[in-house]
């Protein structure tokens, strides 16, 4: 079956959610993303494909840093929201979300509280590519929490998989 180009990114799911989250003066913002990768270990880099016309992606380029969070499917609820709501409309759309945050340890980012792994990233450079912006972002702290050692451990970990946007966020459970 040929695959429509607008319908490729689907072939990739299900993918773990990551939300990216910016602050810039008294606003904060976020949105869950997919389109990410690790891309260097020395130093640590990961890179982002945000949409440009987005309220979270221009904070982000306003900030000059951002945080990348992993939540798990008890979260499902505040990741639909943060892919619903635009930031443009609210001061603090994390807070709007129910997810509380503290600031960075290393950069003035937002961290959620209750994220099961966060990286704190400054960004080092942007690329248009298609209608995409590519951030790039160096690493400048990651921690996890304990079901994390050098694997995840997922007895304690249950990740949320994005399976796509169907009248509403729709995840992969396990039969
Ligand atoms: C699970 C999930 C993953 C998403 N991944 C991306 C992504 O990688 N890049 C992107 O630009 N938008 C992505 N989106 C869409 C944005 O999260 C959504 O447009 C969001 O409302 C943007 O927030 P903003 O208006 O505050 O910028 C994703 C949405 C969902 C539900």
């Amino acid at each position: 079956m040929k695959v429509e180009d607008s319908l490729i990114h689907r072939l990739f799911y299900p993918q773990v959610p990551l939300v990216l989250s910016a602050q810039f003066g008294a606003r904060v913002s976020a949105m869950p993303v997919v389109s990410y990768a690790s891309i260097s270990d020395k130093p640590p880099m990961v890179a982002i494909a945000c949409s440009p016309r987005g309220y979270t992606c221009k904070l982000t380029l306003k900030a000059g840093a951002f945080s990348l969070s992993i939540l798990d499917e008890t979260q499902f609820n505040a990741v639909a929201l943060l892919a619903t709501l635009s930031g443009a409309k609210v001061k603090d759309k994390l807070k709007e979300a129910g997810l509380s945050h503290v600031n960075g340890r290393n950069l003035s980012v937002p961290v959620i509280e209750r994220s099961i792994a966060t990286l704190e990233c400054k960004l080092k450079e942007t690329a248009r590519h298609g209608d995409h912006l590519l951030l790039v972002g160096t690493v400048k702290a990651a921690y996890a929490s304990e079901a994390f050692t050098e694997f995840w451990d997922f007895g304690r970990y249950r990740p949320l998989l994005y399976t796509g946007w169907r009248e509403g966020l729709t995840t992969y459970s396990e039969p």
